[in-house]
C-alpha cells in the first residue's frame, strides 16, 4: 500500500480573492479562479483549493482558524485506496464521494482524505555547484531565473495537543513511517511512497512559539522547488509584490538538511519554499533529536535570539525504532 504523498490542499480562507493573488505571486501554476475559488496544479498533479473558510463543503475538524481544512493524500492504485479505506474505517467514521475519494478524521481531529493519485514524476537538474578545486561548471553560468514555480508539495505541518498520542494512527491506519522524534517539540513522519524526509510534521501546539495557543491549527505547507537560487528569486518577486516579509530569510534545518525560507501567508500560517531536503528509505533510522533547536536550524539568515548561544550538540539515534522505522510506545517525561 502506497501513500505517494499529498494530492490534494483545501485552504479555507477569509480573503479568496487575495490569497488567489498570493499564490500565483508565489509560483503555483493557476488553472482557474473565480470569487468562490481558486484552483492551482503543481506539476506533480497536486492541487492547491483555496476556498471561504465559511465554504459549507469544507469539512467540520477540530482546525482552529484559517488554512489548509483538508489534506487529500494520494494512494497509487484504486486497490490500495480501498485497503487504506477499510483500514482507516476500524477506526474512525469515513465518508465516501462518488468519485472515491475518502474523508475522516483522525482521532486527533485533523481533516484527511485518500483518493487515487496519478502522481507525474518531476525531474530537475539543478546547475552544477564550484567550489575551490572542484570545477564542475567551466565556462557556464548558473540559469538566471525570473520566477519561483514550486513542482512539489512536500510537507504538511498541524499544531496538534498531543503529538505522541497522534501518530500512532498515521502508522497503523495509514503505514506512515517515523523520520525523526524532536523532543518536546514533535513528530516527523513520512509516507511509505515517498523519498521525502517528512509529508507531515505534528508539531506541539503548546509550545511558547508565535501563533500557536495550545489548538489543532494549521501551521504551513511547503512547496518544492529545485535550488537555492528559486528559492531566493521567489522571495524577492514575494517582496517586490508587497507580501510580507519573511521572518527568518533563507536557512536550512539540521534536521532534514532542506533549504528553507518561510513567508507569512494570507491564507493562513505560513508558505515556505524548499529545497534539498533528505530522501529516505526504509533503511533509514530515526533520530532523537534531545536538543530541539540543534535540529531545528543549521544556519539562518535572520537568527533568533534562542540562537545566540550554539545549541548542546545532542542527538542520538531513537531507541526502540530501529530498524524498520517503528517508534518508542507512548514515550514518559522529558520527551
Ligand atoms: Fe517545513
Amino acid at each position: 500500500m502506497a501513500i505517494l504523498g499529498i494530492e490534494t490542499l483545501i485552504y479555507g480562507v477569509d480573503d479568496v480573492g487575495k490569497c488567489t493573488d498570493f499564490f500565483e505571486d508565489f509560483g503555483l501554476p493557476l488553472i482557474d479562479r473565480s470569487a468562490e475559488r481558486g484552483l492551482f496544479r503543481l506539476a506533480e498533479g497536486s492541487n492547491v483549493v483555496i476556498r471561504s473558510i465559511n465554504d459549507p463543503s469544507l469539512p467540520t475538524s477540530e482546525v482552529k482558524g484559517i488554512g489548509v481544512r483538508e489534506v487529500i493524500w494520494g494512494v497509487d492504485t484504486a486497490e490500495n485506496l480501498e485497503q487504506l479505506v477499510s483500514n482507516v474505517a476500524q477506526e474512525v467514521e469515513v465518508r465516501r464521494d462518488a468519485d472515491g475519494t475518502a474523508h475522516f478524521l483522525t482521532p486527533c481531529g485533523l481533516p484527511m482524505g485518500l483518493r487515487v493519485f496519478r502522481r507525474v514524476p518531476v525531474v530537475t537538474a539543478p546547475d552544477a555547484l564550484n567550489s575551490p578545486g572542484r570545477v564542475n561548471r567551466l565556462n557556464s553560468h548558473r540559469r538566471w531565473r525570473t520566477r519561483a514555480v514550486p513542482k512539489v508539495i512536500n510537507h504538511i505541518v498541524f499544531t496538534v495537543k498531543d503529538f505522541d498520542a497522534s501518530f500512532p494512527f498515521l502508522r497503523d491506519r495509514l503505514n506512515f513511517r517515523l523520520s525523526d522524534y524532536q523532543r518536546g517539540y514533535g513528530i516527523y513522519a513520512r509516507c511509505d511512497g515517498t523519498g521525502n524526509h517528512h509529508s507531515i510534521f505534528l508539531l506541539n501546539a503548546k509550545l511558547p512559539l508565535p501563533g500557536l495557543d495550545g489548538e489543532v491549527r494549521f501551521h504551513h505547507v511547503n512547496y518544492g522547488v529545485e535550488d537555492i537560487d528559486e528559492i531566493m528569486v521567489g522571495a524577492n518577486y514575494m517582496q517586490r509584490r508587497g507580501w510580507a516579509k519573511s521572518h527568518l530569510g533563507l536557512g536550512r534545518h539540521r534536521i532534514d538538511s532542506a533549504l528553507f525560507f518561510y513567508l507569512p501567508c494570507p491564507a493562513g500560517g505560513e508558505a515556505e519554499y524548499g529545497a534539498d531536503g533528505d530522501q529516505l528509505d526504509d533503511s533509514w533510522i530515526p533520530r532523537d533529536w534531545v536538543e530541539p533547536g540543534f535540529g531545528y536550524i543549521f544556519f539562518v539568515h535572520n537568527m533568533p535570539a534562542f540562537l545566540d548561544a550554539e545549541p548542546a550538540w545532542e542527538v542520538k539515534y531513537l531507541d526502540g525504532a530501529v530498524p524498520n522505522g517503528q517508534p518508542l510506545e507512548k514515550r514518559g517525561a522529558g520527551a
